[in-house]
């Protein structure tokens, strides 16, 4: 899902053609910072190192495949979220990028709130701390129960997507005797640039309320009729892996559109905004991400501009950024089953993982690289094509890579970028278990998710 396809490189002309890689870098053992996690290097034995850990002996500790989460780089770009949006507006952290109670708990620390979309989430989330004004509760299709628990809860703010929800909601909030803040979740038509499957903000898709055809008015009018609601603002999310921050341009101007039309029908400033997430992160050198301090920059400037021509107050903004924050900060440590040159096409390398703890590739052709990690080599680069041990031909990891021709089984890789939607998406497929979430902080590592046993999944096997 990089953006670009690239130009053949020299080796393997053949097939070069329905490829999307590079050509080979010139050192294979340098670490792009762009795609590793803040604190990787390599060691003077050549081993790759994060938070002052290496990873052979994390894998001696931990095991493979393992995400390696890196604590520094995490807290330190939730802050500069925070920092960046300043007092004055909110960030979220979207917790389906990957949630845990430590993570919860760092971002209570750091200052940002939380977006929760499910009752499995709301639980993890309170369990750990977060205070639950600070959370926001989102979903197409949200269960009465879950309603009624992120109601109970006090949540700050639950995002209404259909009219069924708005009544829903306006409902469970009075019988409890509470009034519920709710923003409206809306679509607002524009085509953001990235794959189809994580497209939001087109009508033909099932999220939010269409601004065309004055249906998001309409469900304006309904909230505001309704007792049980206190109607704070607008919500709009285009999409994922966004690097082009024209879509957002749109949506903002849409939005704070449908706050004007809001005024001047019923004499009413919406308080609030929210843009929702998006922002793009580097999966391979070719992706330019974004700096937080330059997306609040511009969605700032643009939410200003368009209220002053519609001579509206500035309306408070938040963001629920996911993958920006977390994507970049754990990589997957794998070790290396099999090495099979396959004449004249490429070199298929196995893992101990796949599909289950990286379903991306499959999903959405999503690209992502890779480096042997447990030690450096001088050889010639191969074309590589990095496969899980899952029964089927698509489990691929990484579809095209370069690594060093004499990779052999117990070497050691890595998957950068993956902090994000890997451990969140993972699955059990072929009985495998998933992988731990292993923190390493400051010459440290701890297991913050554990590795699931057998035992594990016969346990739910009571039949
Ligand atoms: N806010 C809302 C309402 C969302 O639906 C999402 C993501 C986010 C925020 C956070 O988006 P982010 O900043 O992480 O891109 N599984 C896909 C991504 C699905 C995103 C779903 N919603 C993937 O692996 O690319």
């Amino acid at each position: 899902m990089s953006r670009s396809a690239h130009p053949a490189g020299p080796r393997h002309a053949d097939v070069l053609t329905e490829g999307h890689y590079s050509a080979p870098p010139a050192d294979l053992n340098t670490l792009d910072g762009k795609v590793w996690a803040q604190t990787v290097t390599r060691n003077a034995d050549g081993v790759l190192t994060v938070g002052g850990v290496d990873v052979v002996r994390l894998a001696e500790q931990h095991g493979t495949p393992a995400y390696i989460l890196d604590e520094a780089d995490f807290r330190g770009r939730a802050r500069a979220w925070r920092t960046a949006f300043g007092d004055d507006a909110d960030v979220f952290y979207a917790g389906k990028a990957f949630l845990s109670r430590a993570v919860v708990r760092w971002l209570h620390e750091e200052g940002l709130n939380l977006d929760v979309c499910s009752g499995g989430e709301l639980a993890t989330a309170l369990s750990a701390g977060m205070p639950a004004d600070r959370i926001a509760f989102h979903g197409n299709n949200k269960s009465t129960e879950e309603i009624r628990r992120a109601v109970e809860s006090g949540v700050g703010r639950i995002v209404l997507d259909s009219f069924q929800e708005i009544v829903r909601v306006a409902h469970i909030a009075q019988s409890l005797g509470r009034r519920q803040r709710v923003q409206i979740r809306i679509t607002v038509g524009v085509e953001a640039h990235t794959h189809e499957f994580i497209a939001t903000a087109h009508e033909d898709q099932k999220f939010g309320i269409p601004l065309a055809g004055g249906q998001a008015a309409e469900a304006v009018r309904r909230a505001l009729q309704l007792d049980g609601l206190e109607l704070i603002g607008i919500h709009s999310h285009i999409g994922s892996q966004i690097f082009d921050m024209s879509g957002f341009e749109v949506a903002a101007h849409r939005v704070v559109g449908l706050l004007k039309v809001i005024r001047d029908e019923h004499g009413v400033e919406l308080p609030e905004i929210d843009l929702g997430g998006g922002l793009g992160i580097a999966y391979t050198s070719d992706d330019d991400p974004r700096e937080p301090h330059e997306i609040a920059k511009a969605l700032t400037e643009i939410v200003t501009r368009e209220c002053e021509a519609a001579r509206l107050r500035t309306p408070r903004i938040s963001v629920e950024p996911g993958r920006a924050i977390v994507g970049p900060t754990a990589f997957t440590l794998y070790e290396v089953g099999t090495v099979k040159p396959l004449d004249g096409l490429r070199t298929y390398v196995s893992v101990d993982g796949g599909m289950s703890d990286n379903i991306r590739t499959a999903l959405y052709d999503a690209e992502y690289s890779v480096a042997l990690v447990s030690r450096a080599s001088d050889a010639e680069p191969m074309l590589a094509r990095v496969v899980g041990k899952h029964c089927e031909s698509g489990d691929i990891v990484v579809k095209d890579a370069f690594l060093p021709s004499d990779l052999a089984p117990g070497d050691l890789i890595a998957v950068p970028a993956t902090g994000a939607y890997c451990r969140s998406m993972a699955s059990n497929y072929n009985h495998v278990p998933r992988p731990p979430v292993v923190v390493v902080h400051e010459g440290e590592s701890r297991v913050v998710v554990r590795r699931e046993t057998e035992e594990d999944l016969l346990r739910l096997d009571v039949g």
